[in-house]
């Protein structure tokens, strides 16, 4: 299958799985070596009593990225990420993690493993009914042998960030879901882990803690750049946080991208349901539907040389560009070009539009849309070192969100 499933090669790999397989039952080695293996789910299901949950499947996250996993319930998402704890045993396959294979750890180098290279967030959960708050999220840090002051003193500060000061005494039964959930990203985040396992972390809270939670993930991510692996049921917290997103069926990653590559081409029908609610307009970049223009101007270019390129292209506006870098210096008009012929004014001052509207490239259609509003001519994508990287038709915007497809993902 032509999907890309492995992280970008010029960045570092955290984690790299390969050929990972869990069928549950007493059958699953009998079924992993026989033509079983290829049948759907529910005939192997039928035929000997065992779940195929995971098949198959192989991917690699690179350091400090969002790696986010959809699919419908029962995909396997969760069975996934227990295994790259260890928590589910795998039935065949090979787990990397910084280029350590994690199936061959001792008992003692795998709850090293587990108490410091990761944090889990459960998808139900999993807190100690019988600790309190407090010492619940202490718990990653008792284990570790911290000293109770420190620990104590942590587990506060986590318990705040996620917004449940006045609970540290309390058990979980007094707390409702949406909170429950939050002591146990608290309870991960106090033991500060490499690498952050979240199964549904948000699927209880109401929405508004739930945006404001996705926005404190996305801060401490740009903060202290985690590896996070991040199992949802939503879209758009998918589209918002992912780096890259695998979707899962029946226990097989059937597309693995960037969030404009699983939303502008789907590969089956299948992923085109899960994304069909996507709006372009909050997924699309500036980026990703620029064009290059058919020519440029140059700064060390006389006002004539520029008259006869903008003739030559037969457009009324061309970007001029700096001799260095591409740096974007303003937008010519043909109106005030020939102005400054005729009047002999000054060039190129005279010959600028003043106030051209610009972008980055990463910005999403949805907030060009009011620049568009007000743009008499092309819009510039400009990159943080000031660089002239390309120009959005006004045009190419509207239609973008009617022909998604057609838009270049800047592969
Ligand atoms: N301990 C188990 N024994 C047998 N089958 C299991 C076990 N755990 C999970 N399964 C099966 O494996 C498949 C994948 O389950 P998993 O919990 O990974 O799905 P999921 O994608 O996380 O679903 P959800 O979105 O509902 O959480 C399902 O068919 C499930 O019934
Ligand atoms: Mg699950």
């Amino acid at each position: 299958m032509a999907y890309n499933n492995h992280a970008d090669q010029t960045e570092e790999i955290c984690l790299e799985v390969n050929g990972l397989w869990k069928i549950f039952g007493k059958k699953a080695q009998e079924i992993l070596k026989s033509d079983l293996r290829f049948e759907s789910k529910e005939a192997i299901l039928e035929k000997t009593g065992n779940v195929m949950a995971v098949k198959n499947v192989s991917f690699s996250v690179a350091r400090g990225e969002f790696f986010v996993i959809m699919g419908l319930s029962g995909s396997g998402k969760s069975t996934l990420i227990r295994m790259l704890l260890r928590l589910i045993d795998s039935t065949s396959g090979s787990i990397c993690v910084n280029g350590e294979d994690i199936l061959k750890y001792s008992k003692k180098r795998l709850m090293d493993f587990r108490r410091h290279t990761t944090g889990m967030v459960f998808q139900y959960f999993g807190l100690f009914p019988h600790r309190t708050v407090l010492d619940n999220v202490a718990y990653g840090l008792e284990v570790r042998g911290v000293s109770k002051a420190e620990r104590l003193a942590k587990a506060q500060e986590a318990i705040e960030t996620v917004g449940l000061k006045g609970w540290e005494n309390y058990h979980p039964s007094a707390l409702s879901g949406g909170m429950q959930q939050r002591v146990g990203i608290a309870r991960a985040l106090t033991i500060d882990p490499e690498i952050l396992l979240m199964d549904e972390p948000f699927s209880g809270l109401d929405p508004l803690i739930r945006r404001e939670m996705q926005d404190e993930l996305i801060e401490l991510q740009d903060r202290v750049q985690k590896t996070i692996i991040f199992v949802t049921h939503d879209l758009h917290e998918a589209l918002k946080l992912g780096d890259r997103i695998a979707i899962m069926r029946d226990g097989k990653i059937v597309q693995i991208g960037v969030p404009e590559d699983v939303i502008t081409s789907p590969v089956d029908d299948y992923v085109r349901e899960f994304v069909q609610d996507a709006s372009p307009a909050k997924v699309l970049t500036a980026g990703g539907i620029m064009d290059q223009p058919e020519a440029l101007l140059y700064e060390w270019q006389g006002p004539k040389a520029a008259l006869r390129t903008l003739r030559d292209i037969k457009e009324d506006y061309a970007f001029m560009v700096s001799r260095n870098h591409r740096r974007l210096i303003g937008l010519v008009t043909l109106k005030r070009l020939k102005a400054v012929i005729q009047n002999n004014g000054s060039f190129p001052e005279d010959a600028f539009e003043p106030d051209p509207p610009t972008t980055a490239p990463d910005v999403i259609l949805e907030d060009l849309f009011p620049i568009a509003a007000e743009a008499d001519y092309p819009i510039a994508v400009v990159d943080e070192d000031g660089r002239f990287v390309g120009e959005i038709q006004i045009s190419s915007i509207f239609e973008s969100m009617t022909q998604n497809k057609e838009v270049d993902t800047g592969e």
